[in-house]
């Protein structure tokens, strides 16, 4: 099978699968990892708050930072002003974002409020303007990623991607639920086949996507040109790499074993640990003093305790270390916790009758 690849003006994204930004999970680490074991066409920081930027805020700009190797890279931003939604822009552009995406889909009150993400699909002349602001201050594409509406009264995205298509933006995602539904329900994949009729700029179609065939059939049902793929990849790269071959045809890589697991959840965590430190001090973390080297790992492996679990999710006896890594406090208590665990399932195996 020819591999579906498509164009963001400029930008070709190579396959039809798209990594979704999600906050403290599309850090640079995750990304990496995930570049290298599922090669998604396309992936995204996590969300950066244009207050923030326009605030100066370091750390923010620091984790704004892109490697050349998980290219093509889209800079997320959020905010509700479309002058300082600009400013962002440019500043992402000379970070090396191949692409600006603007979030209008964040629901939870902390953006809400502030006029951002869902709550711009209230105000379609406002969220044009911001638009048209960012797609004027940068050279690079820009795209806008939104869900159907506000809530269940008004399926807005169609007026919305007309308008933003006729601003510039060159491509449009579409997670396919309200913004009032958070997570509940399923995602509505006609709703991508509705907006798929009001824009000719490349549509992304999101929502409840955990397999290949899943994948196959939102863009066979709904005519989008490609899917973005969420809570399915979190500490699941490989689940991500099934989708991205089930789609362009190539072949799946295999199962990973739990060693394979095991070291590529040490490995995020060491990568998270390395970016905390020049996050926070602009240096390598082992100039650090070892209290401050102590601290930062504290810090990131706290970060990453709820996504650490997943990476030996529905592994015999995974449940038995689950308590630990929940409350894991470093690399070293990390590493022993899974090695001990890849012990505990070896000897199980080698106890457990042969059929
Ligand atoms: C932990 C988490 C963080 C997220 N953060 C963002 C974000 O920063 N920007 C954004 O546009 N969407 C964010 N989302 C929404 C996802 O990008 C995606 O639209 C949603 O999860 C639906 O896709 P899925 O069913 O494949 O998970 C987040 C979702 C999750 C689970």
């Amino acid at each position: 099978m020819a591999s579906p690849a498509f164009r963001i003006g400029p930008v070709k994204v190579e396959n039809p699968v798209l990594l979704a930004p999600m906050e403290d999970v599309t850090s640079l680490a995750f990304r990496l990892i995930c570049k290298r074991i599922a090669h998604p066409g396309l992936m995204f920081t996590e969300f950066v708050s244009s207050m923030a930027i326009h605030y100066g805020a370091e750390k923010t700009l620091k984790k704004m930072r892109i490697e050349n190797e998980e290219r093509p890279l889209g800079i997320q931003i959020f905010g509700g002003d479309p002058e300082i939604m600009a400013e962002t822009a440019r500043v992402s552009a000379e970070m090396g974002a191949d692409l600006i995406d603007i979030n209008m889909g964040c629901w939870v009150p902390k953006v809400v409020k502030t006029g951002s993400g869902a709550a711009l699909l209230k105000d379609p002349d406002h969220a044009e303007k911001i638009v048209k602001a960012v797609v004027e201050a940068v050279d690079v594409p820009v795209t806008v990623k939104v869900r159907a509406g506000w809530d269940y009264s008004l399926f807005a995205a169609p007026d919305l991607a007309k308008r933003f298509q006729g601003a510039g933006a060159q491509m449009i995602t579409l997670h396919a639920r309200f913004a009032k539904q958070g997570f509940e329900g399923e995602a509505n994949w006609q709703l991508i086949s509705d907006l798929r009729e009001a824009v000719s700029v490349p549509l992304i179609g999101n929502g409840d996507i955990k397999t290949a065939d899943d994948a196959k059939r939102m863009m066979s049902e709904t005519g989008c040109d490609g899917v973005m793929v969420g809570r399915a990849a979190i500490s699941n790269p490989w689940a991500l790499a099934r989708i991205t071959c089930g789609v362009t045809g190539d072949l799946a890589p295999p199962e990973p074993t739990l060693e394979e697991r095991i070291e590529t959840a040490i490995e995020h965590a060491q990568l998270t640990v390395m970016a905390e430190a020049e996050v926070d001090h602009f240096a390598d973390v082992e100039a650090l003093p070892q209290k401050e080297q102590d601290a930062i790992e504290l810090r990131a492996i706290r970060r990453l305790r709820g996504q650490l679990p997943l990476y030996i999710k529905g592994v015999y006896g995974a449940a038995t270390v689950r308590g630990r890594l929940s409350r894991v406090e470093s690399l070293q208590e990390l590493s022993d916790i899974l090695w001990e665990f890849e012990s505990y399932v070896r000897s199980e195996q080698a106890r457990a009758p042969s059929a």
